[in-house]
């Protein structure tokens, strides 16, 4: 609580005016994917989990009809102001966007919000990363609303806003892994999700005596918007191909490794023919690894991560030199039961499972080779499954 009681401190000092009204204190965490990767888009089932890190928002109510919202993180940026009447993007306007984007979708819906509110965030999961800070930071915004303006709105429904915010005020076309993922987090578990259907499981995670460690290339994913709506967008035009030609589905994940050989000949542009062979594939890694987890065989699930790095760097083409580096030192690394990318990809963050006392020489083994190759310096952290989105409490 010291850590939170900081924060209250730096919106009394920000917001200097509410320093005596009581304050509203919210979380919301980040999340990392096991497996199964792009093919939230596609109506397959992926297996993330919540992190016990993420974002913070400390917030007190206006009586007018703006938001004042600051953010720890970008404090060169300032306070940033805007009024419930004007909610447009504003590029200038940078993360505040999301802040503002949540708001009207909340308004488009016909809920009620008929004042504006003052909000200090703060996040530590690394930007960029890979780890869905924006996603965090939109389930935060709407579990904020929810409560300041008593509004009659389930986790579901607030998953499902923070997805079509994205989509459409922010313009970058994910799926609803991320925020299903933050939104329905559960400590110590991950989340089997059937994407198509919202149907979900939770898996405990007990890994004896291996942890999941996640390492950071601190390479900033460049055009990783645009290259991501382009390969949802080959995945729609590979599936309306596959459609015409006569196979009755409604996504991708609906097809097997054995179907692909009869539709692949269907998918007019030869370049994405490996696209959707990824697709297949996860998804039926996805449903291998969860069996391999109901019989305890851990070795299993790592060897099903490795083959879905290799079919993401080689099939979908979304990894990149420094993910691949990554990967591929800690592969070599002793203790280690499986790693690959997780995310969206073309830089962030990789998942490994390594063994609890191989822990120290990995992050320094695999610390030295990354860095001895790519210049970079790679940031390590030992992931424990958290719960999702949730008020903590209220102080002064
Ligand atoms: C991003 C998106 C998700 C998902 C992953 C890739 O994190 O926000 O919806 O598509 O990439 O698995």
């Amino acid at each position: 609580m010291f850590f939170v009681q900081n924060l209250v401190n730096d919106f009394n000092n920000i917001f200097s005016e509410d320093r005596e009204e009581i304050k509203r204190i919210f979380f919301s965490p980040g999340r990392v994917n096991l497996i199964g990767e792009h093919i939230d888009y596609n109506g397959g089932k992926v297996f993330p989990c919540a992190l016990d890190f993420g974002t913070y928002g400390i917030v007190t109510k206006r009586e007018d009809k703006k938001f004042r919202v600051y953010s720890k993180n970008f404090e060169n940026l300032g306070v940033i102001e805007f009024d419930i009447e004007n909610l447009v993007f504003d590029k200038k306007d940078d993360w505040a966007n999301y802040v503002k984007g949540i708001v009207k979708s909340f308004l488009d819906r016909g809920f009620k919000i008929d004042s504006g509110a003052n909000i200090l965030f703060s996040g530590n999961i690394p930007n960029g990363a890979g780890l869905s800070s924006s996603a965090s930071l939109e389930l935060l915004v709407a579990i904020i609303l929810k409560d300041l303006f008593e509004i009659d709105v389930d986790m579901i429904e607030m998953i499902k806003i923070g997805q079509e915010t994205e989509n459409k005020f922010i313009g970058v076309n994910c799926g609803i892994m991320d925020q299903f993922s933050i939104g329905m987090g559960k400590k110590d578990c991950a989340i089997l999700l059937n994407c198509e259907t919202l149907d979900y499981e939770y898996s405990p995670l007990i890994l004896n005596d291996i942890s999941i460690v996640i390492s950071n290339t601190n390479k900033k994913r460049e055009l990783s918007e645009s290259k991501y709506n382009e390969r949802r967008a080959s995945c729609e035009k590979a599936l309306a191909e596959i459609k015409e030609a006569g196979f009755e589905i409604e996504n991708l994940c609906e097809l097997t490794n054995s179907d692909f050989e009869k539709v692949e000949k269907y998918i007019v542009n030869k370049e994405d023919i490996p696209k959707i062979k990824h697709v297949i594939s996860e998804n039926e890694r996805v449903k291998e690894s969860i069996k391999a987890l109901k019989n305890n065989d851990i070795e299993r699930f790592g060897k099903l991560m490795n083959q879905s790095h290799i079919s993401l760097r080689d099939d979908y083409e979304v990894t990149g030199f420094e993910l691949d580096t990554l990967v591929e030192a800690s592969w070599n690394t002793q203790g280690v039961v499986g790693s690959r990318m997780t995310g969206a990809g073309f830089g962030g963050c990789t998942v490994s499972l390594v063994k609890n006392d191989c822990i120290d020489n990995f992050i320094e083994k695999v610390g030295e080779e990354y860095q001895k190759r790519t210049g970079l310096r790679a940031e390590f952290y030992i992931a424990k499954a958290g719960d999702g989105t949730r008020k903590i409490g209220e102080m002064r």
